[in-house]
């Protein structure tokens, strides 16, 4: 079965997640492009995993298909990197009438997204997740960018895509931390909202294309409601916080993901303490985090993470504005003092 969403924002798409998506590519993709050039861009990884599939359908549609692949990881997320997928698109010929492909994870998402949006003043980009973090969250909403020495994500331009594949069968090749992490991400949408995913969860072996499909209906209603990030899509950071503090203070050896699990364990173990949320909160996400086996505790002092989170993009001054669960299904955001960010770290650890 393929679930189907539709996202209304600045430019509508239509994301689609299910078995087999990757053959049918080509098809779905050419009414949505004018010009027959596409150009696959994927890291080293998944390129020859999955390339020459998407390629093929590609082809069949009636495109000529150049690769563009470059190495795999955060490490690659820069400007260099971004320059060189861009000199690609020229060098190959690219028109604004043509479209890119981003084949992979969360990094190629954002990179080749950017790359898209800026060559040419934009592109059509269709995004084709093949990590479960870029299923549920970097593929949808339009957030794309690369990161500079300063910190993550701190280049980019928000730009929708045209088309959003996920093709749940690629999965089955991710490293399995790798996927591991990506529930991390599906448990926070659980967080932020009430309804069906929360159920799903519950289930014994949960339909995977059913929980990408929940998720990404709840990013959908967020994104609807604020594309540009200037309120309620806030919320998606439940955890993010303390979560990218965890990666900056392990030099990114600690998975986005893990990281994230545990920020959202820190801030609510902090909120209970400081009766700021329900203790039946935590138990709730306590009993996912083991159920999708997610870690809830780092080795970080309250004082290494603090620090780490002063570069945190919800920071003005000496106020940082947090996501804290509030009831079941409920998160709310609260603009603190950063002596209250700190309370509720060491709280939290
Ligand atoms: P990733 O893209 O680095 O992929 C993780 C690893 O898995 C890589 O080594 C990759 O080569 C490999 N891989 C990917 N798909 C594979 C497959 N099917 N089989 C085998 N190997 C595969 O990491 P990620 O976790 O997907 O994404 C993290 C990135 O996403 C971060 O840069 C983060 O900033 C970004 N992000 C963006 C948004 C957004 O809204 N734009 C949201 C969340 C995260
Ligand atoms: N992943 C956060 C956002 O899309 O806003």
């Amino acid at each position: 079965m393929i679930h189907t969403v539709e996202v209304h924002a600045s430019r509508d798409y239509t994301v689609m997640i299910g078995a087999e998506l990757l053959e049918r590519a080509g098809a779905l993709a050419a009414p949505l492009v004018r010009g027959r050039r596409a150009v696959i861009c994927a890291g080293e990884h998944v390129m020859p995993l999955y390339g020459a599939r998407l390629r093929q359908s590609l082809e069949a549609a009636g495109f000529t298909v150049d690769c563009c692949t470059y190495p795999a990881g955060e490490s690659a997320k820069t400007p260099e990197t971004l320059l060189k997928i861009v000199d690609f698109f020229a060098q190959h010929g690219l028109t604004r009438a043509d479209a890119v492909f981003a084949l992979g994870g969360g990094v190629t998402g954002d990179m080749a997204g950017l790359a898209a949006a800026l060559y040419q003043r934009g592109i059509a980009c269709v995004q084709l997740p093949t990590t479960l973090l870029a299923a549920v969250d970097s593929s949808v909403g339009g957030k794309t960018a690369v990161n500079l020495p300063q910190g993550k994500n701190q280049l980019g331009v928000f730009s929708q895509p045209a088309l959003v594949l996920c093709d749940t069968d690629t999965f089955r090749t991710l490293p399995p931390d790798v996927y591991t992490e990506g529930w991390a991400e599906v448990v926070k949408y659980a967080f932020l909202r009430r309804g069906p995913l929360q159920d799903l969860l519950l289930e014994n072996e949960p339909d995977l294309a059913s929980v990408i499909a929940a998720c990404v209906r709840i990013k959908r209603d967020i994104v609807a409601a604020d594309e540009f990030d200037t309120g309620e899509r806030q919320l998606l950071n439940f955890g993010h916080t303390v979560g990218h503090a965890i990666e900056t203070c392990s030099g990114y050896r600690i998975y986005h993901g893990f990281a994230v699990a545990i920020g959202m364990a820190v801030i609510t173990r902090g909120c209970v303490s400081l009766d700021l949320c329900p203790p039946e909160l935590l138990a709730r996400l306590e009993m996912y985090l083991n159920r999708y086996h997610l870690p809830q505790h780092c080795t970080y002092s309250a004082d290494e993470l603090f620090a780490a989170a002063m570069a945190d993009k919800k920071r003005a001054g000496e106020r940082i504005t947090l996501v804290l669960p509030a009831d079941t299904g409920v998160c709310r955001l609260e603009t603190v003092e950063l002596v209250r960010l700190k309370e509720i770290i060491e709280r939290g650890l």
